[in-house]
């Protein structure tokens, strides 16, 4: 369960590298750089739209089944602990949000074309939004720690635990 417990946390965080890292580039150095540079641009930029689109819509899947998996496996630690659950449950809402606008942006939805005409402002909207789920995260992870598990629960994760149980 720990290999597991290790990838899952390394593919949160890696995902929050890529896409946060990602969208801030876009806005920050990619976006200026372009403006008003005409046709030229404007193909550089649909280019650019069809690539991030992939990574964007493989970040949410990662992210969901990262997080989710992470929140059950910490779930039971936390009984009785409202601040985590309003905090996480806070950064869950958020980050959904997040993934909505994210969608929008990289879409084709005729319906969104004016949010799409705004990149700049709607990323760095993302971008705030990212920001406030790092630090909820971050907060959560240093200042609400799990409870341990009770010595008889931990025995029976160890695989000499497992193995002694497959001899009986
Ligand atoms: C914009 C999307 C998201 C970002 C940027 C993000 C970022 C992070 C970061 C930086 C951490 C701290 C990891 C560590 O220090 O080990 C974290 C932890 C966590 N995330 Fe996410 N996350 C996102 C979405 C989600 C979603 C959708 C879920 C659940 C469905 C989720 C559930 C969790 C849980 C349960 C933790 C552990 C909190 C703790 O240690 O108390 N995250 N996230």
């Amino acid at each position: 369960m720990e290999y597991l417990d290790v990838l899952s946390r390394w593919t949160h965080v890696g995902t929050a590298i890529v896409i946060v890292g990602g969208g801030f580039f876009i806005r920050f150095v990619l976006l200026p750089a372009v403006a008003n540079k005409g046709d030229a641009a404007a193909d550089i930029k649909a280019e650019i739209h069809q690539r991030w689109k992939k990574f964007v819509h493989a970040g949410i899947g990662l992210f969901l089944l990262s997080g989710f998996y992470n929140y059950f496996r910490l779930m039971s630690g936390h009984k009785g602990d409202t601040l985590w659950h309003i905090l996480i449950g806070t950064k869950i809402l958020v980050a959904f949000v997040i993934f909505y606008l994210l969608s929008v942006l990289v879409g084709r939805s005729a319906k969104f074309d004016a949010m799409r005409q705004r990149q700049d402002v709607w990323l760095g909207r993302v971008l705030l939004l990212a920001a406030v789920v790092v630090g909820i995260s971050g907060y959560a992870k240093v200042n609400l720690p799990a409870r341990p598990k009770p010595p008889a629960a931990a025995a029976m994760e160890t695989p000499e635990a497992t193995l002694g149980e497959a001899a009986k």
